[in-house]
């Protein structure tokens, strides 16, 4: 059994003529945040679906601390912990900031019996709360969320992801379309969640960004992707001196 939290191996995924994901592997270490880059079209957010259960890889493994979780649905792995925010907003407009918090993680307690019934949902409202905090939402937090700037909503989007307690999360371009002011704090606030675990677990972050700045100070290690491929794996450091990668992508 290996040590990793992640371990994806030999994953593709055509959609037609197109390789979209063309036998990708690599390893998530507990604690670790791993940045995905690579042009559009790499096949950066596919690799995401298929390794959350969203659409089915042609090929490939998916352990997720040492079991197989590849034949699992999106709702059974957020159970086993992993959560996801996506690359387009996924926040409910008419509802509180604080509310969309507490349904985001009541998504994850099964039939509307057993969440009507569940013990933990008076916990639900303090996790919330805690998160606000943790978010500097505060004055936010009663406010429709639709309401907020879209770098408001984006973090909205992202404490939802976190409400789970995921041992692994999945971002894609959390800082798209943000305010180049906000960037800098999704980076630390990101930082901080995974030094210091809100609801002591300890999280580990998959990044896809197009921001390198952000993703070069962010994550300990960074995969590149090329049309489907896996050009190189390594820390900022080395992606930054990777001749191939400054050619087909960083250089442009
Ligand atoms: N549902 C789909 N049907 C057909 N082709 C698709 C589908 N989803 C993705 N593709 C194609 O697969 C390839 C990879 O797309 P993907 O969205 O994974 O790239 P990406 O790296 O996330 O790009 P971006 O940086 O623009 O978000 C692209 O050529 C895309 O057009
Ligand atoms: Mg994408």
């Amino acid at each position: 059994m290996s040590a990793s939290l992640l371990k994806v191996a030999g994953l593709k995924k055509a959609y037609g003529a197109i390789q979209a994901v063309g036998g990708v592997s690599f390893e998530v270490m507990p604690g670790e945040i791993f940045g995905v880059i690579g042009p559009n079209g790499s096949g950066k957010t596919t690799l995401f679906n298929s390794m959350l259960g969203q659409i089915t890889p042609d090929a490939g493994t998916i352990e997720l601390k040492g079991e197989d979780v590849s034949k699992l649905g999106p709702l059974e792995l957020s159970r086993r912990g992993v959560g996801r925010t996506f690359q387009t907003l996924q926040v409910f407009g008419k509802m509180s900031v604080r509310d969309n918090l507490i349904v985001a993680a009541q998504e994850h307690r099964g039939t509307m019996l057993g969440r009507m019934f569940s013990k933990d949902d008076l916990s639900l409202g303090d996790k919330a709360d805690a998160l606000i905090k943790q978010f500097r939402i505060e004055h936010v937090a009663q406010l429709k969320a639709g309401t907020l700037s879209y770098g408001q909503q984006k973090l909205v989007d992202i404490a939802m992801a976190f409400m789970s307690e995921p041992d692994l999360v999945l971002l894609d371009e959390p800082c798209a379309g943000v305010n180049p002011s906000l960037v800098g704090g999704i980076s630390s606030l990101l930082k901080d969640l995974n030094q210091n675990p809100k609801f002591g677990k300890k999280s580990s972050f998959v990044v896809i960004e197009h921001n390198m700045d952000f993703v070069m100070d962010l994550c300990h290690r960074i995969m590149v992707m090329v049309e489907g491929q896996v050009m190189a794996i390594g820390t900022p450091a080395e992606i930054r001196a990777n001749k191939q990668v400054l050619d087909a992508y960083l250089g442009a």
